[in-house]
Order: structure tokens, then C-alpha cells, then sequence
């Protein structure tokens, strides 16, 4: 008897403990944010990323670096409700555990056609000034607006739709007052407050930085070799250039057709992405047509098709595709140099998640 009266004061306390947590973790909006906005603005760059990863958007006035820009960048970007159909948001095709890139080859938009390009990874955005595999956008913040128009991706209409829209969904007043001091939702403060939070998705806590300072004494000897050999035998890097490891000013033509599909920027030119975190961002090129790097780098070193639109890097002497000529010990290099670009912290960091 007494057993059982315990039994059922406990589980009445076990009950009421129960509802008095619920209630007391109910939020009272739907989304998640800490009391105290996490940092964005502060990027904490090492010293050798210092020169290279400077933004390259206007900083200035209304657009200045604040935590709580990025905070509203950070809701806006996991929001379905920013498409047409509130069933796509920006993470619907740009995935957290796989570097903002896609797993799939083509993204699902709102109405449920695919995209015709593959994903691309996000991370350093601020410092990057040629966006989209054809580089038609030249800044963030005029990248940001444009997959939300996008009839296939996102399908809304920024200017005419959306401010009042946002206006109507009762987290954005609190969210907008915060970033900007008052409620007013304008297109420029929605393409602000993306481009703060994406640019301040920076991706640097890598085993390469860790080793830059001191000459890569933390790299085992396959991945010093691949250094190497991204340099020199195989020059990656005459593209893949410094510790963005992209081009800022060239869109290239790589030679993975003879004739393109997708002629991208024009013949067959695309922009040179990033290969940080590029072991996350599979699968690989514009069109999302190699699977793993194994593929990537056996284009390069035998792949590379015929084409009067081919970059003169990639060319012998003669004017003929390049053959690199790799054995199995320099491909596995290769591929072990790549992955000292990968920032698992990147994947977890809270202040990237989902809010929802
Ligand atoms: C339906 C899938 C989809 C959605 C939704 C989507 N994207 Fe993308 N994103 C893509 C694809 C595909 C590309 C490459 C498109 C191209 O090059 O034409 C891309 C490219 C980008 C790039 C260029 C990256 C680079 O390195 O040049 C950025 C930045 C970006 N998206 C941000 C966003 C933001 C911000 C949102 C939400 C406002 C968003 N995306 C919504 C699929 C999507
Ligand atoms: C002539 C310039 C050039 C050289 C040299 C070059 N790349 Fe690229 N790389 C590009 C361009 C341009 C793309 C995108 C092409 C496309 O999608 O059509 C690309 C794409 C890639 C991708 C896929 C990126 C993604 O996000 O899908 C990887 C990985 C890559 N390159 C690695 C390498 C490696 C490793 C080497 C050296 C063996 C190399 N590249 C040499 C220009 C170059």
C-alpha cells in the first residue's frame, strides 16, 4: 500500500513537473534565438586570412556588421514562408552537414521542379565577388534576392510581395526592429540581413589553417605531397588560387564536354569554386555530374575533352588537352590534400543551424 501510494505521488509530481517544463519551454514564437545574439559580426580571422578574406559589400551606414542582422539573415534563410508556396527555404538546397551544398545533383524548388544546376557550397561568401556557377551576380547582396524570385527555386516576388508578407508573420516586426531599429521591411534590409548572416558564415577552423603558420608540421606525408602536387605537377592552384582556393576575376572552361549542355557564363565558362569544405559538397561541378573527388581528379588527369573554349592551362604545348599523367600514390595525395580543407566545426556551429 504504501509503495503504491509512492508510486502515485511520484508520478504526480513526475506529471506536474512534466506540464510545468512544458510550459516553461514553449517558446513563445516559433523560432529558437538565444537571449544574447550569438557573434556573427566579429570574424575572428586568423592573421594569414586577414588580407584575403576582406568583405566585399558595403559595410557602411544602415549595412553595418551587427549580430543582429545576421541574427534576422540567420531566420530568413531557414524560413519557408520567404516562397511562393511556404514549402522552400534557402536550407532546402543549401544543407548544414554538407558544407550548404546539396547531396542531390539537382534541388528541388517550390513547386517541385528541379533546378538545372547543381548547389553550390556556401562559406566565405563575403569575400567572394563572382556568385552562381555562371557568375551573373557580382555581391552578396545582390545574390541573395535572386533565388527567392526565381521561379523555380523560391517563386516570390521581392519587391511587389514580400515585405508585406513578412510584415504579416509575427516574428519579423520584433526581428526587424532589432537589426534596423524599426519594423519597416524593405527588400534592401531583407538582402542586408541574408548577406550579413551568409557572409558570416566563415570557414577557416580547418587543418590547413591550423598548419599554415608554421609550414604544415600537423600534415602526415601523403598530405604534404598533395600540397605539392596541387601546386606544382598538377597546378590546381593556377585557379583554385590562394587560401580561398577560387578565382575572383576569370570564369573558366575546364573541358568536361566537347559541346556543353549548359554553356554557363558563355562557351563553356563557369566560375572556379572554393574547395574548402569540398569533401562535404559531393557531388561535384556545375552539373553535379561526378560523385566523389576520385572522379574529380581522374577528369583532370586523363577526362579533359577537346574544346575551342578550353583554358590554356589545362593545355599542352601542342594546344591538346592536358594528361597529368598521375599514378594512384599522387591521386590519393591529391584527394588527402583536399580533405585538410574540411571544417566539421563549421557543420555544428549553432549559430549557422536552424532556428525552427
Ligand atoms: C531550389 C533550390 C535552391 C534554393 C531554394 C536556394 N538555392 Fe542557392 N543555389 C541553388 C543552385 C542550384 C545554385 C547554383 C545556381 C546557378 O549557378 O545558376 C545556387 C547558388 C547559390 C549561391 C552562389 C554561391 C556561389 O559560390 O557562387 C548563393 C550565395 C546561394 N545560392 C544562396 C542562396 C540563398 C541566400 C537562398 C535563399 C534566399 C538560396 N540560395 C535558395 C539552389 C537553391
Ligand atoms: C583552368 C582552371 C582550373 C584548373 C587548373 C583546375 N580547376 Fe578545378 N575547377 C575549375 C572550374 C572552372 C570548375 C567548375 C567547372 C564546372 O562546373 O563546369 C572547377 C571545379 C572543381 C571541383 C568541383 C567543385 C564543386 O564545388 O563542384 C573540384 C573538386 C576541383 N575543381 C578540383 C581541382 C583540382 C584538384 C585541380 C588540380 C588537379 C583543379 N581543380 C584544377 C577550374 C580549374
Amino acid at each position: 500500500m504504501k509503495t503504491t501510494l509512492q508510486l502515485l505521488f511520484a508520478a504526480i509530481i513526475l506529471l506536474t513537473s512534466c506540464q510545468k517544463e512544458q510550459i516553461e519551454k514553449t517558446p513563445r514564437l516559433p523560432v529558437k534565438l538565444p537571449v544574447t545574439p550569438y557573434n556573427y559580426s566579429n570574424y575572428n580571422l586568423p592573421d594569414h586570412l586577414r588580407f584575403t578574406m576582406r568583405i566585399r559589400f558595403d559595410t557602411t551606414g544602415e549595412n553595418r556588421l551587427s549580430d543582429e542582422k545576421a541574427t534576422l539573415g540567420r531566420v530568413l534563410f531557414y524560413d519557408t514562408k520567404l516562397s511562393l508556396s511556404n514549402s522552400t527555404a534557402c536550407a532546402s538546397c543549401h544543407f548544414q552537414k554538407n558544407g550548404f551544398a546539396d547531396p542531390n545533383q539537382f534541388s528541388e524548388g517550390h513547386r517541385g521542379e528541379l533546378t538545372t544546376r547543381n548547389s553550390m557550397a556556401l562559406s566565405n561568401m563575403g569575400f567572394q565577388n563572382l556568385m552562381f556557377w555562371d557568375a551573373r551576380a557580382n555581391n552578396l547582396p545582390e545574390q541573395v534576392l535572386m533565388p527567392i524570385e526565381n521561379h523555380v527555386e523560391m517563386g516570390m516576388e521581392v519587391r511587389e510581395k514580400l515585405p508585406a508578407k513578412l510584415a504579416k508573420i509575427d516574428y519579423y516586426p520584433a526581428l526587424f526592429t532589432s537589426a534596423f531599429g524599426d519594423e519597416t521591411i524593405t527588400p534592401e534590409r531583407i538582402s542586408t540581413a541574408l548577406a550579413q548572416f551568409l557572409s558570416s558564415m566563415v570557414s577557416v577552423r580547418t587543418k590547413f589553417d591550423e598548419g599554415f603558420p608554421d609550414g604544415f608540421s600537423n600534415f602526415s606525408a601523403l598530405e604534404l605531397n598533395g600540397r605539392e602536387l596541387f601546386e606544382n605537377k598538377a597546378r590546381c592552384n593556377t585557379c583554385h588560387k590562394g587560401q580561398l582556393f577560387n578565382s575572383s576575376w576569370i570564369v573558366t572552361n575546364i573541358g568536361l564536354d566537347k559541346v556543353y549542355a549548359d554553356n554557363g557564363a558563355g562557351f563553356g565558362n563557369f566560375k572556379v569554386p572554393s574547395l574548402r569544405n569540398i569533401e562535404l559538397t559531393a557531388p561535384y561541378m556545375h552539373d553535379g555530374r561526378f560523385q566523389t573527388l576520385e572522379e574529380v581528379i581522374e577528369h583532370y588527369n586523363s577526362g579533359i575533352q577537346r574544346h575551342p573554349a578550353l583554358d590554356w592551362n589545362l593545355r599542352d604545348p601542342q594546344g591538346n588537352p592536358v594528361k597529368l599523367n598521375l599514378d594512384d600514390y599522387e591521386k590519393t595525395a591529391l584527394i588527402a590534400f583536399l580533405k585538410t580543407l574540411t571544417d566539421v566545426e563549421f557543420t555544428k556551429d549553432e549559430r549557422f543551424s536552424d532556428p525552427f
